[in-house]
This record gives C-alpha cells, sequence and structure tokens, in this order.
C-alpha cells in the first residue's frame, strides 16, 4: 500500500505518498526548537499526529493514516478542510492581491463588513477586524469600556476567550492566569450557567459581560434557556453591554448562523474568528451596534492592527461565507446535528456506567464521562478508530466532538460507530495499547474493570 496514489475518501489508501521519517523528523525538531514536554504530552495521548493531507471532514497524517476530524481546530473548520471553493477564490485573490495598506480604507474590508453586518442578527451592524480570536476579545472589551467608560468586566468560571491581555485577565482557568498575574483590573467571575450569580456581579460599574453561548473549551456546556436572555435583561438594566464570544459557536455550528439566535438574544457584541477565515487564512471580527460605534467614530485610530482584516483574508472570508449560502451549510448543520445527538444518546443509554451525560446542541456535542483520565484515553482510542477528537482544556472528562458541517449521515455513522468501538477499547481493555501512549502507561492490566483505572494521571492537554 506505502506509495499507492489513490481518490481522497478512500479508506485504506491515502491520496499521498506516506512519509513515516519526515513525521519523526518533524517531532523531533520541533521538540529542539519549540517545546518538548508539548511533544511527550501528546505522544503520551496518542496525538503525535503530524496533518499531511487535509480535504473536506478528512485529514491524513505523515503515516498514511486517515481521520475523521472531530476537533476541527475547536470549529475553524466548519467548510470542512481546503473546500475547494474557497481554495479557488484564495487562489484568485492572490493573484491580484496582497494583505494591503492597514492605515487606508479598501473594498476588501468593506465588502466583509456589509456582509458581515447583513448575516448577524438584530441590529448589529458595525464591524472591526482582527487577526485571531485573543485579538478581537481585546478589542470588544476596550469598546465597552471605552463607550460606557466603566472598568468592570464579569466574566465566567471556566470560559475561555485567548490568552492576549484583556482575553487572559477573562479566562476562567486560573492555570493560565496565575504565572502572568496581576493582569487587569476590575475582571470579575461568576460560575457559567447561574443567573442570579451574574445578576449580582452586574452593576452600575459593569461596563460589559463576556460569556460563551455554550462554552467550549469548559466542556461543551449548554446554559439553561433563560441564561442568555436573563444575561440581556440584567445588562439593559445596569446599563452594560453584552459581549457574546462566537468564536466557537458561530458559522452554524449549532444549526443558526450564530449561538445567541438560538437562544433568542441580540447582544451589542458577537466576536468571530476561526470559521470566518474559511479554513485558509487568520482573520477575526466583532459586529456591534451603533451605538457602540459612537465611541469610536472621533477615534478612529483608536485600535489598529496591520494584519486584521487583511485584503487577501477579507477576500477569502467572504467566498467562504459565500459557499456557507450557497451550499445551505446552516440548514445542513441543523439536519446532521440531529443525527449526531441521537446518536450519542443512544450511546449513552448503552454505556450508562462510563458516560455520565451527552451535551451540547447540534454540532457541537461532548461526552461527559465518569473520571477525570477518560477524555485523554478516549482521545487516544478514537485516534486508533480513525477519528481526531481532542477533549476540552478546561474539563478533561468531556470528549468533544465538533466535526466539520460539510459531513453527511454516513461521516457520522462512521463517527458514532468509531467511539462505540473507542469506548469498547478503553473499558474492556480490548486492544492492546500502543507503547508510549496514554493506555500503555495507565492499562490496568485487566479487562473486567469497567472503567479500568489508570495507574496515574494522564498529561493534559493545554496548560
Ligand atoms: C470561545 C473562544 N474564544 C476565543 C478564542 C481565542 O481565539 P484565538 O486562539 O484565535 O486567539 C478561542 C480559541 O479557541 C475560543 O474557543
Amino acid at each position: 500500500m506505502e506509495g499507492e496514489v489513490g481518490p481522497a475518501g478512500q479508506s485504506g489508501v491515502p491520496p499521498f505518498m506516506p512519509d513515516p521519517e519526515a513525521k519523526q523528523h518533524a517531532l523531533e525538531d520541533f521538540a529542539r526548537y519549540v517545546n518538548p514536554q508539548k511533544v511527550r504530552i501528546l505522544r503520551a495521548a496518542g496525538l503525535d499526529i503530524i496533518e499531511a493531507y487535509r480535504e473536506g471532514p478528512w485529514v491524513w497524517d505523515l503515516d498514511g493514516r486517515r481521520f475523521l476530524d472531530c476537533f476541527t481546530s475547536a470549529g475553524s473548520f466548519n467548510l470542512g478542510r481546503r473546500h475547494p471553493l474557497v481554495v479557488a477564490a484564495m487562489h484568485e485573490a492572490v493573484d491580484r492581491l496582497d494583505h494591503g495598506n492597514f492605515m487606508l480604507c479598501s473594498r476588501e474590508k468593506a465588502d466583509l463588513a456589509r456582509k458581515l453586518a447583513e448575516i448577524a442578527p438584530g441590529d448589529l451592524s458595525c464591524v472591526a477586524f482582527g487577526t485571531g480570536g485573543g485579538e478581537i476579545i481585546d478589542f470588544a472589551l476596550k469598546l465597552c469600556r471605552g463607550a460606557t467608560r466603566r472598568t468592570k468586566v464579569v466574566s465566567t468560571v471556566n470560559g475561555y476567550h485567548g490568552h492576549t491581555g484583556f482575553a487572559l485577565s477573562a479566562a476562567g482557568r486560573k492555570a493560565y492566569r496565575a504565572p502572568f498575574e496581576p493582569l487587569m483590573a476590575d475582571f470579575v467571575q461568576v460560575p457559567y450557567g447561574d443567573l442570579p450569580a451574574a445578576e449580582a456581579a452586574i452593576d452600575s460599574e459593569t461596563a460589559c459581560v463576556l460569556v460563551e453561548p455554550v462554552q467550549g473549551e469548559g466542556g461543551v456546556v449548554v446554559p439553561p434557556v433563560t441564561y442568555l436572555p436573563g444575561l440581556r435583561g440584567a445588562c439593559d438594566a445596569a446599563g452594560a453591554m453584552l459581549v457574546v464570544d462566537e468564536i466557537q459557536t458561530g458559522f452554524g455550528r449549532l444549526g443558526t448562523w450564530f449561538a445567541c439566535e438560538h437562544f433568542g438574544v441580540v447582544p451589542d457584541v458577537i466576536t468571530l474568528a476561526k470559521s470566518l477565515g474559511g479554513s485558509l487564512v487568520a482573520i477575526s471580527a466583532a459586529v456591534f451596534t451603533e451605538d457602540l460605534r459612537e465611541f469610536l467614530i472621533p477615534n478612529p485610530f483608536i485600535h489598529l492592527s496591520t494584519f486584521g482584516g487583511s485584503d487577501l483574508a477579507c477576500a477569502v472570508a467572504l467566498a467562504a461565507i459565500s459557499v456557507m449560502e450557497e451550499e445551505g451549510l446552516v440548514e445542513h448543520s441543523a439536519s446532521m446535528g440531529r443525527i449526531l445527538q441521537e446518536g450519542l444518546a443512544s450511546i449513552a443509554a448503552d454505556y450508562p456506567d462510563v458516560v455520565a451525560e451527552v451535551r451540547g446542541i447540534g454540532m457541537m456535542a461532548g461526552l461527559k464521562f465518569g473520571e477525570d483520565s477518560m477524555g485523554a484515553r478516549m482521545s487516544a482510542a478514537l485516534v486508533r478508530q480513525g477519528v481526531l477528537a481532542i477533549y476540552s482544556a478546561n474539563e478533561p472528562t468531556v470528549m468533544r466532538l465538533m466535526p466539520s458541517l460539510v459531513v453527511g449521515p454516513e461521516e457520522i455513522e462512521l463517527l458514532l460507530r468509531a467511539i462505540r468501538g473507542a469506548l469498547d477499547e478503553v473499558v474492556d481493555g480490548a486492544t492492546a495499547p500502543r507503547p508510549g501512549t496514554v493506555d500503555s502507561a495507565t492499562a490496568s492490566g485487566g479487562s473486567t474493570g469497567r472503567p479500568a483505572r489508570p495507574r496515574r494521571r494522564p498529561p493534559r492537554v493545554g496548560a
């Protein structure tokens, strides 16, 4: 088989020449020049995968193994990997554009801003651009502080918004913040989904509440249906802004363009990144109200970014949105999400001792396990089953499943079968673990333990 070139999407024959030696070199160089501990941790978790060929919902590693990508860089590949129409749009854009002059106005920025205003919920019609998620969260918080002349920011325990200054100050995980303290002043955190706690924190000093509509890294936590509307009400009463971080949940993930629509709420700001770039470019955006924009009108140069909303990235993002519209991907996501959630519910019913809960909405799903080590062990087992999935960074008991939205019922079926296979493997220890994986370090040595007890805590992906 090695060396044979076959059509993409056909299991067994990789559509490129596998190169395990190149993989070893990449891992060695990464360890030497970037971080050896990252390599050790990923290896122990069975995730020492070097991505090679990428197409649609699939990715192949340098060993020639094919995976259904169910991590999708935490929701960055809603359109699948290298969607041909987005690739073509990028080729076309590269022939005539570069990143552009950030001090000038640009046609591409204006076109994308108009489109974002068109698809954003309610009266959100003003746009600012960035390169990544953290940067645009920083912008959104600065905008709210500047516009309200207040400083307090309320965010949530276990929330994740990136690693830049303001975003890190709002991070819900202490391990990310602790080495860099003191961070920004006047950031407070309340338990996620707890409306009375949020209401108690939101006061006349509050510039904004920053919240994920469904917590991603926090373990695919869906709040009560009254939560976001309740936050909207509390913010309105206090004159505070509501910032909804749609960086993971946006662009059709929950079966609506944006998750806040699912909850019937129009915030003051939504933040977008990840899938906005159509899997090819780095771009982020905040979409906000005209009222908030008042602050920026006399201060048009108060937030600058050389590469934020580059001409090239805007052209690609615009193409990505057009493809989503033309292919009806939001509606498709809603129907695939129903199949996925039903399949997961039936798995939970069949493995009641192991699966504590099915979480999520639509194509943002999670399996919550009863014990800490299960997320890591399931990642490793799923890799052996041909599925790339990584548990939630802030909640390792939850296996997050976020396939690209271009999957069909066959791929969902394949994913559900792989999960059953992985559960059997982890629970019964049916398959001999590969050397160097979490399983080899934690195997119980017997097949009667349900689930098998780890000998030591597996390494954690993330800080
Ligand atoms: C909800 C959410 N907000 C913000 C970010 C930060 O985005 P970036 O990594 O592009 O800075 C992420 C990244 O995973 C995220 O999931």
